[in-house]
This record gives C-alpha cells, sequence and structure tokens, in this order.
C-alpha cells in the first residue's frame, strides 16, 4: 500500500510489536530517570546490602514515595535491583554510577541544554542549521563560557570519557618515545596528565579555550603536574599553536569543526611542526557504529561539526600539507597517526 494512502480504520492489522518497538525507541522516560539519579547521586548510597526507599530518600534528600517510583523503573532494566519489595541494591550497571568507580559514568550523560537543543532537532534536519545555536542564540562554547556550572558538569563528563579512552589510546599505540607532547583542546588536561601519569620523561602543553584553561591550572596541580606543563590559552583556529612538540594531539576536537575550520586549524599546526614531529587526530570515526551515529547526529544538534570517516579526514589531512602514516583502532576513537608531507 503507498504511504501516501491513510489505512482504512477496518482493514488496518496492529502489530502489537512495531507498537512497542516504536515506543521503545520514542521513550523519554528512561534517559531522564537515569540522568535524574545520577544526578542525585543515588548510586553513592547503594551497595550489595539491600537498602529501603526511605533510606536512600533520607540519605539523598529526596521524596520517598517519589524516588521509589524512579528506583522501581530502573530496575525494570537491571540498573537497580529490588531484592525485596523496596529495598534496593546496585546491579554491575548502577555500580558505574558511584562517584567513587574508577571508570565513574555519573557525570559522563549530556547537559541540561543539550537536552532543550535536542528538543529543536527538527529545526537542524529542516535547515541545516545548528539547533543549539537557534534555542539560545549562541554557540555552545560561548554559552558554556558564561555558566559555571554546567561548564564544571561538562568537564566532568570529558573526564568521565578520557579515563575510558585512555585504557585502549595506551593499548594501541607507543607514546614511548616523546619527551614534549602539546594536547590541543585538550579541556582541563585530564588526557595530558593521563599521559604524564604514565611516562616520567614526558612534559606537556595544553592549548584551549580561556574558561578551559582557567580550571585546568587546578586540575594539573591537583594531579601534581604543574611543573611538567605549560598552559596556553587561546583560540585554536585563530591563535597561532605552540611550536616544536614532539608530538601534538587533538581528541574529539576536530568533530567539532567544519571541513574549512579543519583545513585551516590543520595548516596551524603543520607550521608549528617540526620536520619530525608527529600530530595524532583521535576521533570518532566509523559512521557504521551506532555510537558514532549518535554522536554525529550530537555534532548536528551542537554545532557545526560531524562525525567523518576515516577517508574523509585522510582527504581533509592531504589537502593540508600533511600526510596519514596510519589508522589506528582504539575502540571508541581511532588514532590517526599524521606527519607533515614533506617528511613522509
Ligand atoms: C569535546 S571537548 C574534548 C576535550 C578533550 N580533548 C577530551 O577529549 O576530553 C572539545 C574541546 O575542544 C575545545 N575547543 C573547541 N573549539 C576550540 C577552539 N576553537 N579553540 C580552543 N579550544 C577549542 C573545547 O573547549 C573543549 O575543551
Amino acid at each position: 500500500m503507498p504511504s501516501s494512502q491513510p489505512l482504512g480504520a477496518g482493514r488496518a492489522r496492529v502489530s502489537f510489536e512495531a507498537i512497542g518497538t516504536l515506543a521503545d525507541l520514542a521513550d523519554l522516560t528512561l534517559p531522564f530517570t537515569l540522568r535524574a539519579v545520577c544526578h542525585l547521586g543515588v548510586a553513592d548510597h547503594l551497595g550489595e546490602t539491600p537498602r529501603s526507599y526511605e533510606e536512600l530518600a533520607k540519605a539523598t534528600g529526596t521524596h520517598p514515595p517519589s524516588l521509589l517510583r524512579a528506583m522501581r523503573a530502573l530496575t525494570t532494566k537491571g540498573i537497580f535491583a529490588e531484592p525485596e519489595p523496596g529495598y534496593f541494591t546496585l546491579t554491575p550497571v548502577s555500580g558505574l554510577l558511584r562517584t567513587d568507580h574508577p571508570m565513574s559514568m555519573r557525570w559522563a550523560y549530556r547537559l541540561r541544554p543539550d537536552v532543550e537543543a535536542w528538543s529543536a532537532m527538527d529545526h537542524s534536519v529542516r535547515t541545516g542549521d545548528v539547533a543549539f545555536d537557534h534555542v539560545y542564540g549562541e554557540d555552545y562554547w560561548s554559552y558554556l563560557s558564561h555558566h559555571p556550572d554546567l561548564y564544571t558538569q561538562f568537564r566532568e563528563s570529558q573526564r568521565a570519557l578520557t579515563r575510558i579512552e585512555l585504557q585502549a589510546l595506551l593499548r594501541v599505540y607507543d607514546w614511548s618515545s616523546f619527551t614534549t607532547l602539546t594536547d590541543l583542546g585538550g579541556n582541563d588536561g585530564a588526557f595530558l596528565c593521563g599521559l604524564l601519569s604514565r611516562f616520567p620523561r614526558l612534559s606537556g602543553t595544553l592549548m584551549d579555550f580561556p574558561g578551559a584553561i582557567a580550571s585546568a591550572a587546578g586540575a594539573v596541580a591537583a594531579a601534581g603536574f604543574a611543573d611538567r606543563v605549560s598552559l596556553v590559552s587561546g583560540d585554536l583556529l585563530e591563535a597561532p599553536i605552540p611550536p616544536g612538540a614532539d608530538a601534538y594531539t587533538c581528541k574529539r576536537v576536530l568533530i567539532g569543526f567544519s571541513d574549512a575550520e579543519i583545513e585551516a586549524f590543520l595548516r596551524a599546526v603543520l607550521a608549528a611542526m617540526r620536520p619530525d614531529s608527529k600530530l595524532l587526530i583521535l576521533e570518532p570515526s566509523n559512521t557504521s557504529d551506532e555510537m558514532t551515529t549518535a554522536m554525529d547526529l550530537h555534532m548536528l544538534v551542537l554545532g557545526k561539526g560531524r562525525v567523518r570517516q576515516p577517508a574523509e579526514f585522510a582527504a581533509l589531512i592531504g589537502a593540508s600539507g600533511l600526510h596519514c602514516r596510519q589508522v589506528v583502532d582504539a575502540r571508541l576513537l581511532n588514532l590517526f597517526e599524521v606527519v607533515p608531507a614533506a617528511a613522509a
């Protein structure tokens, strides 16, 4: 039946399975309930011993019957367990939501303004414009720069992802030959500090917007690396890139840039590189994968960038006077090892 023809009420065969599939896909309740328990820090007050919802509500400063409803919804998906009515424990999934878990995901989820922007996604699909800018009248980074509480949350989400990404990046690539490394768009230095903690001969430079660098100063000092890190505050698309490092990294930065911005940025990095320097571009880059497809849509809604296939990166790299030597699969990310074309 052509899709333009309405289904006659009498003849329509209802597939309850299809309705259920759509209901699951369009569901908002679980993502928001999960975010709510993350914000409230519920998992921090649970362990293996069952705890009553009243106790849990007291510990989290919440309304007991409402918390119970939220916990039951998440229990249906295995996020918490309810071994006896009204008593809850952690599961392996919600263990990751504890703040003290070494791979904690408590703050990994998207911010409230991201959600507002997502609710205007149809604007992006209709026009190709950035929904975030349409809703807030300014771009993502300037909005965050004058909302310090949200900026803190954003930073935590980047730290959570970095903890996971770093494990694979250390496994799949030999970082040991570098003695100087500049992380471009390195936010508060979590990735750089992760590398410094493993390679004692390494010293680093961190470059990002002024707001990120202001918080990096405290984070780098707290990690004990103040004497091994130089901080450079500036716009990667305008300010010169600090010259002469053994390695330059940019992790999940190009994903937010347009093609023209990437080319301009890569040329600026090339100008800063020695003939034997390496640029390591770390990006989600396999659009067939469900997660990177989702990431691509985040970019449609939140900024000017997108997820690109390895061949698209190779073309941009080649057009900027650089050469991509190899692409290494680092699970959530691909690592593009790039050198000056003249040195290839
Ligand atoms: C998605 S975050 C990734 C942060 C970090 N590299 C990581 O992987 O955790 C993108 C970072 O790039 C920075 N950034 C984006 N555009 C920039 C620009 N034009 N100049 C300087 N920093 C920029 C942001 O401030 C942010 O810290």
